[in-house]
């Protein structure tokens, strides 16, 4: 008899618990589910609007922190994907999404970024455009997903901040709105954890000290994002920062691989600045732009765009990049997979170099 009873209590015991932990875990659910972003308030700044803030917005817009870039169509055939200057800033066409390799449920697509006062960001403040943009919340302080890179643009100092949104204030405003976001449930509440509020202002680089302005550069530029190699959960692994073997892919089975970028050997080596400085610059003609290449030899790396990057700018990323601590890693930039399939592509590879380099692209 006994036994019975103990029985019954267990299981009471039993049920109450597990509704307990059930009632704790929902309640935790619909906590995280309603839970805000970090954000602070946006402020009444009124920004004011003179032509070096133009141009210099436009220059970081189009050549360093390509806004313009994703929040545009692209040119799929051209080097590196560069944007169709007609529609400058509508979101473009393309988004993340199943299509494009992400799980069902998934679709994140670049905004509109126009002045167009209902699709894009005509009706919002000065205050919530720059916040966006550094501080990661939507005008209603939502959380943008972190493929808008602003964990990078936190860095933007106030003044280069003013100029990006001097600049998008004078996009002319293309009414056309984007798909909605959609996100799985645990990925929904793990974006709110990511925008984080500025608590000081953030001053120039010193102009007169290029490893620092050229660090600077590279992180609004996004650089380390693409040549800082992931772990299997795609995290960076910063012990081996800018080192290369970050794998992209171009459709049908074709990768490429960044490029190490430290002062290794396998890295910059002995690559002079002038050298450095000429790969970019190479880019900067109209052949260049209007040369179109098989998607399996393209490349995700942003030639055409950064190609306009001045001088200075770029000699201070490469004084930058000289002072990181050398990583060997063999990567040979531009590589895919399989190898017949380079040997199709390309004409007729010098040696079987591409082929040896193959697999050693992770690193
Ligand atoms: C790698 C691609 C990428 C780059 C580069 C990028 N963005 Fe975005 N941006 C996005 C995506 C994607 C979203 C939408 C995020 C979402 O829906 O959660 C977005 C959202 C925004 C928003 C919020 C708009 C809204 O309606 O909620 C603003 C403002 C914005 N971006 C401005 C910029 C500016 C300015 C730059 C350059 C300094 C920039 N973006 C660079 C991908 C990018
Ligand atoms: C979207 C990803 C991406 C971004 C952002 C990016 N890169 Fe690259 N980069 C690559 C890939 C992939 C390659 C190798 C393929 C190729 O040759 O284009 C590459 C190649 C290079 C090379 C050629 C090295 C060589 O051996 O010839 C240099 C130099 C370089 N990147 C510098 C930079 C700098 C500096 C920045 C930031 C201003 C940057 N990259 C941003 C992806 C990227």
């Amino acid at each position: 008899v006994s036994g019975v009873l103990v029985t019954e209590k267990f299981k009471r015991f039993l049920i109450v618990s597990v509704a307990a932990i059930l009632v704790a875990g929902l309640g935790a659910v619909a906590f995280l589910w309603f839970k805000e972003p970090a954000s602070r308030s946006p402020g009444s700044i009124a920004v004011e609007v003179f032509p070096e803030r133009l141009e210099r917005g436009k220059y970081l817009a189009h050549h360093v922190a390509l806004c313009i870039h994703c929040h545009s169509d692209k040119q799929g055939d051209k080097i590196g994907y560069p944007p169709v200057l007609t529609a400058i800033g509508d979101g473009g066409s393309s988004c993340w999404d199943e299509a494009t390799g992400h799980g069902s449920g998934f679709r994140v697509c670049p905004s509109n970024i126009t002045s167009d006062a209902e699709f894009g960001l005509g009706g919002w403040s000065d205050g919530e455009i720059m916040r966006a943009i550094r501080e990661g919340v939507d005008r209603d302080g939502k959380a943008l997903f972190p493929l808008m890179p602003y964990s990078a643009y936190r860095s933007l100092s106030d003044e280069d901040a003013k100029a990006l949104l001097v600049y998008l204030r004078s996009l002319a405003p293309i009414r056309k709105e984007v798909p909605a976001r959609e996100l799985p449930l645990l990925l929904g509440i793990e974006v709110k954890f990511q925008p984080k509020p500025l608590v000081a202002e953030v001053p120039d680089p010193p102009a007169n000290d290029p490893v620092a302005r050229g660090k600077y550069l590279t992180t609004i530029a996004g650089c380390n994002q693409c040549h800082t190699p992931v772990d299997d959960n795609g995290k960076p692994i910063s012990a081996r920062e800018f080192s290369g073997g970050q794998a992209f892919s171009l459709g049908g089975g074709s990768r490429v691989f960044a490029s190490n970028l430290t002062p290794a050997k396998s890295g910059l080596g002995d690559r002079t600045e002038a050298e450095f400085v000429g790969i970019f610059q190479g880019f900067a003609t109209d052949v260049a732009a209007k040369t179109s290449v098989p998607a399996g030899l393209n490349t995700v790396m942003p030639w055409l765009s950064y190609a306009f990057m001045k001088t200075d700018d770029l000699k201070a990323i490469y004084a930058y990049l000289r002072t990181l601590p050398p990583v060997e890693n063999v990567v040979s930039g531009r590589r895919m997979l399989p190898p017949s399939e380079v040997r199709r592509a390309a004409q007729p590879p010098t040696s079987d170099a591409a082929s040896d380099a193959v697999d050693s692209g992770k690193d």
